[in-house]
């Protein structure tokens, strides 16, 4: 048997650093460097960006859009613009951003001050999930000292620049972490996602250019100009995987883009438990289509996973083996979206009801044989017609479990058969 041996992590190992919470520790580390040299005019905009895109970092909150070409939509000439950093991590089983958040808080605001210094904003605000509350205590206690050294505020880094940083708690909803809807709750609405176009970067945050951005992607910006996008793109690229459900060890792991699945769920996360097979996997959250073994070496990168009808997400990869009824696995998915579903659209709103409803009586022993076609049918209606993407997450999954579980939701419905 071969041992396994982790890659070295350079985004992670910030977070897995003892005192990173700390300024001094942080700085003596080489942190705020990279801020401190874009503050300076020793890098300028258009280099930032460029390394940006050199490094080919994409969106780690689960779209996946081009970081380097996002930063380039912001107008340079507006009066006012704003950063937005999303930190709702919604998506169930995602906790990579959480990791970030109370292990290496001044890793974020490094990326926040590089940002916001890149596009001329002078405010930034962290939008954190309700239920961040010690990740919501260390990042502030991060800010009073980046404050205090004259990092976050006036006259950054000794520079003519002004950011100021302002943490806000949203209420508690997983569409608040879609990029309009969390504009809508930042202004003081109810999170609803807003018509595109126009885009954040166009009319945001007050209907000012904003750029949004995940907290995970801002992490890595620091990191690729510190190391260059080069050597940046030597470590896979990097990406942050959480990793639960049933193995050995869940967790957060840096591995490198492409990874395969197999090697996240028997490597990393220390396989499956004992006698145990694998049934499937979400590979990027509750909203990404689940694999089966047919796909345990699909390499783990956006492309890959799109082609099978899935995507990276957040890329929170849920494992479930053979212990688990995929029945009541996708009921309870789809519950969970028809809870959060934010009632603006008639497809997202009512389909979520009306395949819940055909769910639960399959798995209270009540389903009848037409009920699968039934499904499939609900499914193709919200399929293109939902007014964001909470909606359009839920057909791709129950078509799969279809597809690929039909034998287990016919067990069901032949017991309630047998039974009347
Ligand atoms: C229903 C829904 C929930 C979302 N939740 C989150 C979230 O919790 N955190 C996040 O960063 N992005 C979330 N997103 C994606 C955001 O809309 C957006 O693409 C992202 O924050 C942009 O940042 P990035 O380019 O750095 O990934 C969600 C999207 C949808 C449709």
């Amino acid at each position: 048997m071969t041992t396994f041996a982790m890659p070295e992590s350079i985004v992670l190992r910030w977070a897995q650093t003892p005192g990173m919470t700390e300024l001094e520790p942080y700085r003596r580390a080489g942190g705020y460097e990279a801020a401190r040299r874009v503050a300076a005019g020793e890098l300028a905009p258009e280099a930032v960006i460029e390394a940006l895109v050199a490094s080919g970092l994409r969106g780690k909150g689960g779209a996946g859009f081009p970081t380097g070409q996002k930063w380039k939509f912001i107008p340079r000439q507006a009066p006012v613009t704003y950063v937005v950093v999303n930190g709702d991590e919604g998506e169930p089983c995602t906790f990579k951003d959480r990791t970030l958040l109370e292990g290496a808080p001044h890793l974020l605001i490094e990326g926040v001050l590089i940002a916001a210094l890149t596009v001329g904003a002078r405010k930034a605000y962290v939008y954190l999930r309700r239920e961040f509350y010690r990740a919501r205590r260390t990042l502030e206690a991060a800010l009073e000292q980046a404050r205090a050294a004259g990092l976050v505020g006036r006259g950054v880094f000794g520079s003519a620049r002004d950011v100021e940083i302002v943490v806000h708690s949203g209420a508690g909803a997983y569409i608040a972490g879609e990029e309009t809807a969390l504009l809508e709750s930042l202004e003081g609405r109810r999170a609803l996602p807003r018509l595109r176009p126009p885009f954040p970067a166009q009319a945001g945050l007050y209907q000012r250019p904003t750029l949004l951005n995940n907290v995970e992607t801002l992490c890595h910006v620091p990191v690729i100009l510190t190391l260059g996008p080069e050597r940046y793109k030597d470590y896979g690229p990097p990406a942050l995987f959480s990793v639960s459900g049933h193995v050995v060890r869940p967790g957060v792991y840096e591995a490198p883009l492409g990874v395969k699945l197999r090697s996240l769920i028997f490597d990393y996360a220390g396989g499956l438990r004992p006698g145990r097979r694998f049934k499937a996997a979400f590979p990027g959250g509750s909203s990404s289509m689940p694999l089966v073994a047919d796909h345990l070496d699909v390499p783990m990168d956006y492309d890959s996973l799109r082609v099978l009808g899935s995507m990276l997400g957040s890329a929170a990869v849920i494992v479930i083996d053979d212990s688990a009824d995929m029945v009541e696995i996708i009921a309870r998915t789809v519950e969970f979206y028809r809870e959060e579903s934010c009632g603006k659209c008639t497809p997202c709103r009512e389909g979520t009801i009306w395949a819940t409803q055909v769910l639960e009586r399959i798995l209270h022993g009540r389903g009848r044989p037409e009920d699968l076609a039934l499904l499939e049918g609900i499914a193709r209606g919200m399929t293109g017609t939902c007014f964001c993407p909470l909606g359009e997450s839920v057909p791709p999954s129950l078509v799969a479990s279809l597809r690929h579980f039909r034998d287990e939701y016919e067990r069901y419905i032949a017991g309630a058969t047998r039974g009347h």
